[in-house]
């Protein structure tokens, strides 16, 4: 009799579990529409093992959207630079019958990030190719990448790597002071518009038009390394930007400014106001999205990002950033500074290494906290969050 009643519950209890499989199935490729792809774990080590020029940038964007047509595509963002390049941008969408939240990723506006193009790449090698970043991270956003919003900038440092560095300043006022030398720092492009023989350059995250220039300095000399242009939208990049941004508009949820710190052991998660220190109406969750990155992406000497509101440190205006939040609208947006050396020796691979791995995994932690922020896809077992 008692083994009767078991054998009855023990099938109930069977019965009920395939109905409850029929009813909520695991999420599966047909359910979310995406093709299955022929993937593969790769290993640890980068793909890209030198820095990534312009040249490279447009083989590789290329290689990428002509291998997976379905998946990739490459974008060539209008107007072109003041030396003619097109900024690019790779979107990537794991199907295209359904719409998802949207992930924006700018980096190397500024002309000394040399290694944010690299970063960038590998993220998008590893959310088309690696098995282990296809749920969650591939299959449930559509991703727009523009690995290298500063061409210019970034050929024009490149190029002087191998000077003697002087100070900008200098460099830029003093013809002869050029010889065979270089400025030590270069934010900017190489923009020649409004400029006398000697100065040239403008600082493209400077030249976002939202409170353009309503910081506490005053506008900064042509020469300066953080001159923000003659007007908002002045420099091409922050045009091309602009344009291509705002042409997606609602779809971005969120966007990552992969910047980079220049000063050793200060590195930063960071998000608007830049230009004020008033507070963002979802101050908390940028802060508490920000923690949870710094703790899944603790640096390599055991170290966490620092996090907090940009203008904590240093008011800026006319940043990207606060133009995403600001006048596109999007909801979560950060800057991500990771350390990277100032004109870093080229073939010290351990130097790229080191920024390129932080940077990956760093953003995709920022992703992280987003979900796990949102509940999306997280069951509480016990007190503990297990995404599925
Ligand atoms: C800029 O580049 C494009 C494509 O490479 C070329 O067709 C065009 O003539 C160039 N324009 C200038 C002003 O050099
Ligand atoms: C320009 O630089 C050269 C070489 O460094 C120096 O001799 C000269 O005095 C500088 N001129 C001015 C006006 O500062
Ligand atoms: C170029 O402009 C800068 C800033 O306006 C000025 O300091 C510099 O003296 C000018 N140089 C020449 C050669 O006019
Ligand atoms: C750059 O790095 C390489 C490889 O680590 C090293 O051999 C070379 O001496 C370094 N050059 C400079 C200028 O430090």
């Amino acid at each position: 009799m008692l083994l009767q009643i078991k054998v009855y519950l023990i099938t109930v209890m069977y019965i009920f579990g395939a109905l409850f499989m029929v009813l909520f199935p695991p999420r599966n490729y047909e359910q979310s529409g995406a093709k299955r792809r022929t993937v593969r774990s790769l290993s640890a080590d980068l793909k890209y093992t030198q820095y990534v020029d312009y040249k490279t940038l447009l083989e590789e964007t290329k290689r990428i959207a002509g291998d997976d047509k379905a998946v990739a595509q490459a974008v060539y963002l209008k107007p072109t630079t003041f030396e003619n390049r097109s900024l690019i941008a790779l979107e990537l969408h794991s199907d295209r019958q359904s719409k998802k939240p949207g992930i924006l990723v700018v980096g190397a506006l500024n002309g000394m990030a040399w290694g944010a193009p690299n970063a960038i790449l590998e993220l998008a090698d590893k959310l088309l190719y690696d098995s282990n970043y296809q749920t969650p991270f591939f299959n449930d956003y559509d991703w727009y990448l523009i690995p290298m919003g500063n061409p210019d900038g970034l050929h024009f440092t490149q190029s002087l790597r191998d000077s003697r560095p002087v100070d900008p300043l200098i460099w830029s006022r003093n013809m002869t002071a050029r010889n065979k030398a270089r400025p030590s720092h270069w934010h900017k492009n190489v923009d020649k518009e409004n400029a006398n023989e000697t100065c040239f350059g403008t600082n493209v995250n400077r030249n976002f038009a939202y409170h353009w220039q309503d910081d506490v300095h005053r506008t900064p000399e042509r020469c300066s390394q953080f001159f923000p242009g003659v007007k908002p939208f002045s420099a091409r990049e922050a045009q091309a930007i602009r344009k291509y941004v705002d042409g997606l508009g609602q779809m971005i949820h969120l966007a990552i400014h992969l910047h980079a710190s220049f000063v050793p052991k200060k590195e930063f998660i960071l998000y608007p106001w830049r230009y004020s220190t008033r507070q963002q109406s979802n101050y908390h969750k940028l802060q508490d999205i920000g923690e949870y990155t710094a703790r899944q992406s603790r640096l390599t000497d055991g170290r966490l990002y620092e996090v907090h509101q940009s203008s904590n440190d240093v008011r800026v205006a006319g940043s990207l950033s606060d133009y995403l939040s600001g006048v596109v609208g999007v909801d979560l947006v950060f800057l991500i500074k990771p350390y990277h050396q100032p004109f870093p020796n080229s073939t010290d691979f351990s130097i790229l290494d080191t920024y390129v791995k932080k940077s990956v995994s760093t953003m995709l932690s920022v992703v992280r906290g987003w979900r796990s922020s949102t509940r999306q896809n997280t069951l509480s077992f016990f007190g503990r969050d297990v995404e599925f």
